[in-house]
């Protein structure tokens, strides 16, 4: 029998490779240097979207938004930012394409999301299983929380309704909001999934006690990461895991032009209900 921790590698074995997510506020990346990066290395569909929006603000989140994935994936893989072959599912999730002779540093599968809510990025990398991410900011002031509020699990609807009205309630919805939105992405399904298939129970300030999942999947698949990357906004990252092969989270802040010294964070357990 087994006496290493849960998810340690076996002696001889190499340990999972960690998360890596990135944190990025547009302003750490210059205007004028996020669109030359973005002109040699975003492909011809990451190039016309950019073309098409109508604010400079909102083309500079994209443009740093996508130099991010492409450099992160960069150092992920050794695949040069330019080289990286992104497609889309039919619902629009993007998928890194894996080369015929697999990823030049080993693994076969990568799996990445990518989140941005103004000025804020954050992409999450996971080998091999599926993750997914989200972002929002706290500081939303007139934003029709109401309207959200009204797809989530009755008993989540409760569970806000019991917190103070203003920051605190826009807290709690938010918290939820936003795991909601990690978990349905990293499933690639967005907001085709209904909020109100499935269910958290939270902590008091951070943390998911439990989870039920939709119909179609099961709680132990799953882990939760609750983190509050600065004083104005939130993220949740939903990250699937392999019971035996638990890996590390490491947080990393700024545009990744090298590998600074992470942040390094655990994926607490989560219980079904
Ligand atoms: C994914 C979705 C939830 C994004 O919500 P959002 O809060 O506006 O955006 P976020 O900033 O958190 O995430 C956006 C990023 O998620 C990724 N993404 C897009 N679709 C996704 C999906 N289905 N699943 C997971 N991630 C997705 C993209 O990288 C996108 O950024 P990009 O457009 O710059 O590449 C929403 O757009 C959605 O539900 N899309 C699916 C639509 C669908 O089902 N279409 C079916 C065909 S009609």
């Amino acid at each position: 029998m087994s006496v290493l921790p849960s998810g340690s590698a076996e002696p001889g074995e190499h340990p999972p490779a960690p998360v890596n997510l990135w944190f990025c506020p547009n302003e750490d990346l210059a205007p004028g240097i996020a669109a030359t990066l973005a002109s040699y290395w975003l492909d011809e569909h990451e190039q016309e979207v950019a073309g098409r929006f109508l604010f400079e603000r909102d083309r500079r989140q994209y443009l740093v938004a996508h130099a991010l994935v492409r450099r992160a994936l960069a150092l992920e893989t050794g695949i040069p930012e330019a080289e990286a072959i992104i497609w889309r599912s039919s619902r629009g999730r993007p998928y890194l394409q894996t080369p015929s002779g697999g990823l030049p540093r080993g693994a076969d599968l990568l799996d990445f999301n990518l989140s941005h809510s103004h000025p804020y990025n954050l992409l999450g990398v996971s080998r091999g299983l599926r993750i997914g991410v989200d972002v929002e900011r706290l500081d939303v002031g007139e934003r029709g929380l109401e309207t959200i509020i009204a797809t989530f699990c009755p008993e989540e609807q409760e569970w806000i309704a019991r917190a103070a009205p203003g920051r605190p309630r826009d807290r709690r919805t938010l918290r939820l909001w936003t795991l909601k939105e990690a978990y349905s992405k990293a499933r690639g399904l967005g907001l085709g999934l209904p909020f109100d298939s499935f269910a958290f129970t939270l902590a008091e300030d951070r943390g998911v006690h439990s989870f039920r999942p939709p119909a179609d999947d099961s709680p132990e698949r799953w882990r939760f990461l609750e983190i509050d990357p600065v004083p104005e906004a939130l993220a949740a990252v939903a990250v699937e895991v392999d019971r035996a092969h638990m890996p590390t989270v490491h947080l990393h802040h700024g545009f990744p032009w090298g590998r600074a010294a992470p942040r390094r964070l655990v994926l607490p357990e989560t219980a079904g209900v």
